[in-house]
Parts: C-alpha cells; structure tokens; sequence
C-alpha cells in the first residue's frame, strides 16, 4: 500500500465521518420530506416566538467530502434552514452565533454568511467559545429554544466548563434547557500511546482531556493500556466516553442519545443532550436514519455490517 492509496483512504473515511455527523443535524434541525412529513426541531417550535443557534466551532461555510464534492457545514445548515407548517407559519432560526478561532476562516464565513443573506440574523466572531460564551449567553432568550453544536476538532477546542455554563443558562427562566450537539473527539487519542515503548498520552494531553470529559476516572485503563497491561483500545474508549455522558446528565439533561462514528473503529461520538421528550423522538430518528437526507449526495456503504 502506497501512501498515497492510505491518504485516499483515509480522505475516503474522514469524508464518512463528515458526512454522518452533516446529515444527523440536518435531519435534526428539519426539512420536509417530499410528502411533507418531517420538519424536526423547527417544525417542533413553530409556535415560539424565536429560536436561537449558537455554533462554538463553525469553520468557514462549507466541508470538502472525499475531495470531490462539497455541503454545507454546521453554521450554513443552520442559517439555511426553514420549515413552512401546514397553518403557513415559517420556523427559522432567529438569531446565530457563530463562533470561530481562526481568522481566515471566520472571515471566508462572514463572506458566505452575507453571500447567503443571513447578515442580519448571524454574527460571525473570531473567538475562542470557551471565553466568549457567557457574553453569547447574555444575549440568548431565556424562553427561545436554543440549539448549540460544539464541533471541536481536538480534544483542547472545547471545555467541559463550557457546556456546564450552557446548561445552566437562565436556570430558573427556561423551560426547556439549551440542547446541545457535542462531537467528542476522542477515538484517535490512542495515536498518542506507544505501545512499543510503553508510554501513555503525555501529561498536556491527558490535561487537555480531562478538561474536555469534566473528569479523570478513566486515565488509570489508559495508562494500563499504555504499559499493555490489559485493556485494549475500544475499553479505554468506552471508559471515557462513559464518564463524559456521566456528567453530562449530572447537569441536568434527562435525555442523552450517543451515536459512534462509525463503528467498529469510531472516531468521535456525537453526544445530544435535551430535557425536552419531543427533541429525544426527532434525535432517535436522525441518528437511525441519517442516511436519508437529501443532501447526503449518494447512499453511503451499510457500515453497520
Ligand atoms: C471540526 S471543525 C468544525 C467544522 C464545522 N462545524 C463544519 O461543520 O464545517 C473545528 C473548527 O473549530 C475551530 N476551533 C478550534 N478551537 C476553537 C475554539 N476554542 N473556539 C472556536 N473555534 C475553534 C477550528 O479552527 C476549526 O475550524
């Protein structure tokens, strides 16, 4: 094998993986289906006055799949989207933040943002989320029904202390919690371990992870795992995947749903968190059925076999 055949391949995975964790929040967000069914989150809050979007990892518009073709990322999911209910009312996101460290990027969002007319409803910052957001949180409604998509590419993009101070955002106003999509990025942290050489993760990125889970209690199977003393990868995984759910629900939200991506070898798992029955119906289905979104540009391989 070449090492241009293993970057195809691996252009030919990360394209999956995009495309899964895409198509999951489209179909959450909603559309209608040719025959009118559907319409998700939007559809579910017609009847609120406004709805609000915080994206804490937007990039700059778009993502590149499998080098060939290209969809709208988060941010421009979001901005895009609108339902028409049977009565006529339209549902949309009222107001976005969108937030992104790198300037280059923001910048080409603000751009696409513009192009796409959603200036006066989206606000592009070139900031870090895990400083910014109490200042987003101040301008958030406390009785809008809000969405929030964290979508970090490394574990020290995001902090649990982050979606601590979501969940808590005006806690005796709301009714309904912030929900929030988290993509956790922890399947690649076994790169950091030599097996070899018997070393674990290095003391800055297990910091980086503890502050991402909100805990500790996994790093003793890590370390085993790094001595080869045992556990193998898919355990240590599970173990801190675990502990991250753990405390998520320790905040407040009844509903977790998980969805590894892909399995048997996942990458990153995407961790929805709502306190709202109907979010729970509408996130069961985007997850079993991600496949059948209508951006999702061709049927994908049944990984599931
Ligand atoms: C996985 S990408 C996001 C992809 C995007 N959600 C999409 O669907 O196209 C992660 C992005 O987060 C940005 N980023 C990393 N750390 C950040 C931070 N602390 N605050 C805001 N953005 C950050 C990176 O520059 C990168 O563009």
């Amino acid at each position: 094998v070449t090492d241009a055949n293993e970057r195809a391949l691996l252009e030919e995975q990360v394209g999956s993986w995009t495309q899964a964790k895409l198509s999951v929040l489209r179909r959450y967000i909603g559309y209608k289906d040719e025959r009118g069914r559907g319409g998700g989150f939007l559809g579910a809050t017609v009847g609120a006055r406004e709805r609000n979007y915080i994206d804490g990892h937007a990039s700059y518009g778009h993502d590149r799949v499998s080098g060939v073709f290209r969809r709208n990322g988060t941010p421009l999911i979001a901005l895009e989207a609108a339902i028409t209910a049977k009565d006529g009312r339209t549902s949309r996101f009222d107001h976005l933040w969108f937030v992104e460290l790198d300037k280059a990027k923001a910048d080409e969002l603000t751009a696409n943002v513009r192009r796409a007319g959603g200036a006066a409803r989206a606000e592009v910052l070139n900031r870090d989320i895990n400083v910014v957001i109490p200042e987003i949180l101040t301008k958030v409604h406390p009785l809008a029904p809000t969405l929030c998509v964290l979508d970090p590419y490394d574990p020290g993009d995001l902090r649990f202390e982050t979606i601590r101070r979501i969940a808590d955002h005006a806690r005796d106003e709301r009714r309904h919690k912030i929900e929030q999509f988290v993509n956790l990025p922890i399947g690649l942290m076994h790169r950091g371990v030599n097996l070899k050489e018997k070393r674990t993760l290095t003391a800055q990125a297990k910091g980086r992870l503890r502050e991402l889970i909100g805990g500790s209690g996994w790093e003793p199977l890590l370390d085993a795992y790094g001595a080869g003393a045992g556990p193998r990868w898919p355990e240590v995984f599970e173990a801190m995947k675990a502990e991250f759910i753990a405390n998520v629900r320790g905040l407040g939200y009844t509903y977790v749903q998980v969805m590894d991506v892909l399995p048997p070898h996942p990458y990153y798992s995407l961790v929805f968190a709502s306190d709202h029955p109907r979010a729970e119906t509408i996130m069961g289905s985007s997850m079993r059925d991600w496949q059948r979104d209508p951006t999702n540009p061709q049927l994908t391989l049944d990984w599931s076999r």
